[in-house]
C-alpha cells in the first residue's frame, strides 16, 4: 500500500425490521460489503456497521396485528434478516438496534445538546387523528380522493396521478386505514429542529465538487425550495424513545435512526477496546462513509449532517447513493409476486452469482439498475464460468497430473504477467470510486486475454510432445498466476470461491500487491470445480416460487386465463352469506381460534375461525361479516364448525371481510 493507513467507518442503511429483505435491499449490502472487503485488502482499517431501524408506526400497527410485543416483532425479523445477510456473505462487523441501550444514551445526548443551543422549537399543529384508534395518523395512513383531480384512493401526502402534495386533511372523503373511520383534525403540542440555522454550514459542506458530486443537482433543489423546520416528535402512541421532560412524546423514528450508525458503532467500539470519539470528534482524522438508496437522501444529506453539526459531532466524509434495482424494468411489487427474497433467492441461486451480477452493472451514480433474468444468467456465465474460472481449470489438471501438481520455476510471458499486475492500480481506483461496472470490464478482458494466452499455447498439444513438457508446464503455471492475478481483483466480490481457490493454489491472497507476485516452484492442490453455469430454469423456479407466495388478493388475477380458471356456474354453487357475528370467545386450548357463533338470518351457525391473532372477541360481536354458508360441516376437537368466516391475510395480519352498510344477515352475496 502506497498511502497510509486509513481508519474508515462505514454504514449501510439501518433495514426495517417491518419484513424480510428482497434482493433490491441487497444491492446496498452487497455494493458496501465488496467496498469494505477491497478497503481491508488495501490494508485499510475499515469497519462496517449496520442495525435494525427498529422504530415507528409501521412496527408498532405490525406488532399490534400478531399481539406481540413490537421488541420481539424486532428480534424476530432482525434475526431472519441478519441469516440472509451472512449467506449473501455480507459481513457486517457489528448488526445492532436502533432500539438499544446505546441507541437510548446516544438519542438523549444529541437532543439534549441541540436543545440547549437553541436548535429545538416548540409549537402546536393540527393532524389527522384517528377517533376510533385513539392515535393520530401518519400521512401514509389516511387515503381518499386526490382534491386537485379527484382520483380515488390516494394517500395523505401526494397523488400518484397527478403528483399534487396536500395534508391528509384536505383529501375529499379521508379514511384512516388503521381503524377504517374518518379521521379528525386534532391539535398537539410538536418539537421542531431548527434546520434552517444550518444553511449556509449544509451549503459549505455540500454544494462542492460540482462535477464529482452526483447529488449536486438535487442538493441545490432542496435548497432553492427552501429548508423547512423538521417535526422530529410524535404523539403516544408510538413505538420509540420517548423525548425527556414530555410525558408521551417520542422522538420520530427518522430523528433516532442515522443516530442508530453511531450507537452500532459504540456497542463495537465498547467490545473492541476502540475510541468513538476519535472517530466522531470534529477535525477526526477517521473516514466516515453512509452508503444509502436514492429514495432517502434528504435525511442523510440534510438532516443528519445538521443534527451532527448542531451536537458538536463531526459530518460524514461523504454520503454514497446508489439507484433502485427494478425487476424487469418495473418496479418491484410484493402483492403481484415481482419482487424476489433474500430467501427465495437463495432456496434456488448461487449467492455469489447476485453478487457478481450487482458488481458489474453498479456505478458510482443513483442510476437504477435492472434484473433481468436472461441476461442475469447471460452475464454470470459469461463471465465468471467461461472467462474467470475457466483459466484455472483449462490449466489445473495438467499440473497435477504431468507435474506433481508443482508450478514451473520461472514465468513464460513475464511481461503479460506484469502487465496484469500492473492493471491493478487503475482498476483499485475504479473499485474506490466506486465505478464496479468498470472495474468487472477491465478484469473480465484480461480474462479474455489469460484464455488467448493459453489458446494460442494449446498445452492439452503440447503435453502429448515428450519434447514439449517444459513448454507445457510453463505454460499452464502462467496460466495459473494470472488466474491468481484476477482473483485478488476479484476477491472482494467472491469471498467464498476466494477462499477454495486459495485452498487450491494452496496461498492465501493477503493483501491486494499480491496481484503482482508470481507464484513460482510452488506446490498446489488438486482442482476441484470452483463455480458452476447457472440456468435460467433455477431463476424461473425461484420466480414462480414467489408468485406463489403472493398475496391472494392478486392470485386470482395471476390465474386468470391460464387454465384454473372457473366458470361462473362453479362460483354460484358457494352460498355466500352476509352473517352478524352474536358471540366471540376464545377456545380453550387452541391459540389461534375463536368460536363464533353468527346469525345468518333464519339460522345461528357455530364456526371456528382462525383469527385470533388479531381480533379481541370483544371488538367482534356486533359486527357483520359474510361467510360460506354450504361448507360441508367440519368436526374439529373443540366441536362442528359449520361454515367458513372469509378473511383476507398478507401473512401478517388477518382481515374479516364486511359487507358495506345497509346489508342485513341472511343476504345472498353474488
Ligand atoms: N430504515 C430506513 C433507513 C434508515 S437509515 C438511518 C430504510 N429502510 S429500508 O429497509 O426501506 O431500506 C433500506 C435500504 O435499502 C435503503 O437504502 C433503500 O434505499 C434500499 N432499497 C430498498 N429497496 C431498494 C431497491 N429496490 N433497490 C435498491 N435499493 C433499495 O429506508
Ligand atoms: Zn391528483
Amino acid at each position: 500500500m502506497s498511502e497510509p493507513q486509513r481508519k474508515i467507518l462505514v454504514s449501510a442503511a439501518l433495514p426495517y425490521a417491518n419484513g424480510p429483505i428482497h434482493i433490491g435491499h441487497l444491492v446496498e449490502y452487497i455494493q458496501t460489503d465488496i467496498w469494505v472487503r477491497f478497503q481491508r485488502l488495501i490494508g485499510h482499517h475499515c469497519i462496517y456497521v449496520c442495525a435494525s431501524d427498529a422504530h415507528g408506526t409501521a412496527i408498532m400497527l405490525r406488532a399490534d396485528s400478531e399481539n406481540i410485543d413490537p421488541e420481539v416483532l424486532v428480534a424476530n425479523v432482525s434475526e431472519s434478516q441478519q441469516r440472509d445477510f451472512a449467506d449473501f456473505l455480507v459481513n457486517f462487523d457489528v448488526f445492532h438496534s436502533t432500539h438499544s441501550t446505546e441507541n437510548r444514551e446516544l438519542v438523549e445526548a444529541i437532543f439534549s445538546r441541540l436543545d440547549e443551543q437553541g436548535f429545538i422549537a416548540r409549537r402546536t399543529i393540527t393532524q389527522a387523528y384517528d377517533p376510533e384508534q385513539h392515535m393520530f395518523l401518519p400521512d401514509r395512513y389516511v387515503t381518499g380522493t386526490c382534491p386537485s383531480c379527484k382520483t380515488p384512493d390516494q394517500y395523505g401526502d401526494n397523488c400518484d396521478n397527478c403528483s399534487a402534495t396536500y395534508d391528509p386533511l384536505d383529501l375529499i372523503d379521508p379514511i384512516s386505514s388503521v381503524s377504517g373511520a374518518p379521521p379528525i383534525a386534532k391539535e398537539s403540542e410538536h418539537l421542531f429542529f431548527t434546520l434552517p440555522a444550518f444553511e449556509n454550514a449544509l451549503k459549505k459542506l455540500l454544494l462542492k465538487n460540482a462535477d464529482k458530486n452526483p447529488l449536486y443537482t438535487k442538493l441545490q433543489e432542496w435548497f432553492k425550495e427552501g429548508l423547512k423546520d423538521w417535526d422530529i416528535s410524535r404523539d403516544a402512541p408510538y413505538f420509540g424513545f420517548r423525548i425527556p421532560g414530555t410525558k408521551d412524546k417520542y422522538f420520530y423514528v427518522w430523528m433516532d435512526a442515522p443516530i442508530g450508525y453511531m450507537a452500532a458503532f459504540l456497542k463495537y467500539c465498547r467490545e473492541h477496546d476502540l475510541d468513538f470519539d476519535e472517530y466522531w470528534k470534529p477535525g477526526s482524522d477517521a473516514f466516515v462513509y453512509h452508503f444509502i438508496g436514492k429514495d432517502i437522501i434528504y435525511f442523510h444529506s440534510l438532516f443528519w449532517p445538521a443534527v451532527l453539526m448542531g451536537s458538536g459531532y463531526r459530518t460524514p466524509s461523504q454520503i454514497f447513493a446508489h439507484g433502485h434495482l427494478t425487476l424487469n424494468k418495473r418496479k418491484m411489487s410484493k402483492s403481484k409476486g415481482e419482487l424476489i427474497n433474500a430467501r427465495t433467492y437463495l432456496n434456488h441461486l448461487d449467492p455469489e452469482a447476485l453478487r457478481y451480477y450487482f458488481f458489474a452493472k453498479l456505478g458510482p451514480g443513483i442510476d437504477d439498475l435492472d434484473f433481468s433474468p436472461d441476461d442475469f444468467v447471460a452475464r454470470v456465465n459469461a463471465d465468471l464460468v467461461n472467462k474467470f474460472v475457466n483459466i484455472a481449470s483449462r490449466c489445473a489438471g495438467f499440473i497435477t497430473r504431468n507435474f506433481d501438481g508443482r508450478l514451473a520455476g520461472a514465468l513464460h510471458d513475464r511481461e503479460l504477467f506484469d502487465e496484469f499486475g500492473a492493471a491493478g492500480a487503475e482498476i483499485a481506483t475504479a473499485y474506490e470510486e466506486r465505478r464496479f461496472a468498470e472495474a468487472a470490464r477491465t478484469i473480465m478482458e484480461l480474462a479474455d486475454r489469460a484464455n488467448q494466452y493459453i489458446d494460442s499455447h494449446k498445452p492439452w498439444k503440447l503435453i502429448k510432445d515428450s519434447s514439449q513438457q517444459t513448454e507445457a508446464h510453463l505454460v499452464c503455471s502462467q496460466g495459473l498466476n494470472l488466474f491468481r492475478t484476477l482473483l485478488v481483483y476479484l476477491k472482494p466480490v467472491l469471498p467464498a470461491l476466494a477462499e477454495q481457490a486459495e485452498q487450491f493454489l494452496n496461498c492465501k491472497i493477503t493483501d491486494w500487491s499480491d496481484c503482482t507476485t508470481a507464484l513460482l516452484d510452488h506446490q498446489i492442490n488438486p482442482y476441484k470445480p470452483l463455480k458452476s453455469r447457472i440456468d435460467v430454469k433455477q431463476v424461473n423456479a425461484m420466480l414462480d416460487e414467489e408468485r406463489a407466495a403472493a398475496v391472494p388478493a392478486d392470485g386470482l388475477k395471476a390465474n386468470a386465463g391460464d387454465g384454473n380458471c372457473i366458470t361462473i356456474d362453479e362460483f354460484k354453487k358457494i352460498d355466500l352469506r352476509v352473517a352478524l357475528i352474536t358471540k366471540a370467545e376464545a377456545v380453550d386450548g387452541a391459540d389461534k381460534l375463536l368460536r363464533l357463533t353468527l346469525d345468518t338470518g333464519d339460522q345461528t351457525r357455530t364456526v371456528f375461525a382462525g383469527i385470533k391473532s388479531s381480533y379481541a372477541p370483544a371488538d367482534l360481536t356486533g359486527k357483520l361479516t359474510v361467510m360460506v354458508a354450504n361448507l360441508e360441516p367440519r368436526k374439529m376437537r373443540f366441536g362442528v364448525s359449520e361454515g367458513m368466516v372469509l378473511a383476507a391475510s398478507d401473512g401478517a395480519g388477518v382481515f374479516i371481510l364486511s359487507p358495506d352498510t345497509g346489508a342485513t344477515p341472511g343476504l345472498r352475496v353474488t
